[in-house]
């Protein structure tokens, strides 16, 4: 049981407002796709760990009754051999690329390693690699050893608020050495929104190539990796596609630098021929040749239902919920918990901006154990003071939305943070 009221904060001006968006919102519906949630219960944590499609339950229970349990390994030619073919075109079409551009395989930390040593590999008489300091450290990690191991220097130029991208800075350290700039489209920590035309063209003009994490963009944010001319990209599926905990990632290779990005870990699910059982690799002349092992089909089958759910709403409409719900929460945020001590730290041009907002506070790591804990309420924390709120536009709503900066106002007006240990002991 809570200490305070968890209803909807009905006397502030704008609880009305919210009301009135999700009568209008076309997106309404989506929300009922998912496995319903404790009725209380308002989760702004689907950029990091995206909810349950209700079809997910019933696909697995097919793979694991009748494809595996009764048609055993005559699945493999009944439908499993091409099951990451076809989910890497369904998600092709959320990332504006073609069918075979994209490849559903791995996590995102090893598909991102074997890009950018790929992409080392193709630009040998280059030694660097350019990236900023808002990326998730899994890719300064991967980027430094590919890095290492080809003899490069990586390049990591600051953002002067740590909120938005550097991307004057960026372009001013692209030059004729450069191999590689490696960005995420959507910075895991504020939200922000890189321009990746303007970047891809900048790094093409020193003949540099360019890698994109879309982790926190899938699903959330249109993307159009053709348009851009893009040559490589990565990303996540567990978070706005809703394929479940750990679900494979996927790696995109352009058709116009196909001939040039090999596989560095090379595995027999990459060769041409794998039932030949040849000991000399050869690889497959598409883009399976960036398998390794094995292909992880309960979880290819556990993220059909997410990528299908997106691509029936559609990006454009996706977008413009989701820019109207964090334009919306902002709003309400700055009028209620600014006089409390929070700060926005996302950026507040819409344009700019991904799915999810940062709000800083001094005491965020105390607030967010005791809003969910005391308030029912889940975003996430990311060190050293900021507090999450992921708005996933096929489930998340303007009342939740503004339901969720009430239960916080009552948690900090309350007190009830002061409870909780002040440093972080677990991950959220
Ligand atoms: C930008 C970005 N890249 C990569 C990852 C994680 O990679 P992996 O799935 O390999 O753990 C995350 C996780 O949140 C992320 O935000």
């Amino acid at each position: 049981m809570t200490a305070f009221d968890l209803g909807p904060y009905s006397t502030d001006p704008s609880y009305g407002r919210a009301q009135t968006l999700d009568a209008a919102d076309p997106l309404r519906s989506f929300a009922d796709e998912f496995s319903p949630l404790d009725p209380g219960l308002i989760y702004l944590d689907g950029n990091s760990l995206g909810r349950l499609p209700r079809a997910t339950s019933s696909r697995l229970a097919e793979v694991l009754d009748h494809e595996w349990g009764d048609r055993l390994i005559r699945s493999w030619s009944e439908r499993w051999w091409d099951q990451a073919d076809r989910l890497g075109d369904a998600v092709a079409e959320l990332i504006g690329a073609k069918p075979r551009e994209v490849l559903v395989a791995d996590s995102t930390s090893v598909v991102l390693f074997k890009l950018t040593l790929g992409a080392l590999h193709a630009r040998p008489a280059r030694s660097r690699i350019v990236t900023d300091a808002l990326n998730f450290p899994t890719d300064n990690y991967i980027t430094k050893a590919a890095a290492d191991l080809s003899g490069c220097t990586v390049t990591t130029v600051a953002s002067a608020d740590g909120i938005h991208g550097p991307t004057e800075q960026l372009v001013a350290e692209l030059d004729e050495d450069t191999a590689l700039l490696t960005l995420s489209h959507v910075a895991f920590k504020s939200g922000y929104l890189y321009d990746m035309e303007r970047l891809t063209a900048a790094a093409h003009d020193v003949g540099a190539l360019v890698l994109w994490d879309l982790s926190h963009s899938v699903g959330a944010v249109p993307v159009h990796l053709n348009r851009c001319r893009a040559d490589l990209a990565v990303g996540c599926t567990y978070k706005y596609l809703n394929g479940g905990p750990g679900s494979p990632a996927f790696l995109y290779v352009g058709d116009h630098v196909d001939t040039e990005i090999t596989n560095p870990l090379t595995g027999w699910w990459g060769h041409a021929e794998p039932f030949d059982f040849d000991l000399q690799f050869e690889p497959a002349r598409s883009i399976r040749r960036f398998q390794t092992g094995t292909m992880p089909i309960l979880s290819l089958a556990a993220l059909e239902p997410g990528v299908a759910l997106a691509r029936a709403a559609g990006l454009p409409r996706i977008r413009e919920k989701s820019l109207a719900l964090t334009a919306f929460f902002i709003d309400v945020a700055e009028q209620i918990l600014a006089p409390l001590g929070f700060r926005l730290a996302s950026p507040r041009d819409g344009k700019q901006r991904g799915s999810h907002v940062a709000l800083q506070h001094p005491d965020g790591w105390r607030i967010t154990q005791a809003i969910i804990e005391q308030a029912n309420l889940i975003p996430d924390f990311r060190a050293p003071d900021n507090i999450r709120f992921g708005f996933s536009p096929l489930y998340s709503s303007f009342t939740e939305a503004h339901t969720a900066v009430g239960r916080i106002a009552r948690v900090v007006r309350g007190k009830l943070h002061l409870d909780y240990p002040v440093a972080p002991t677990t991950v959220t």
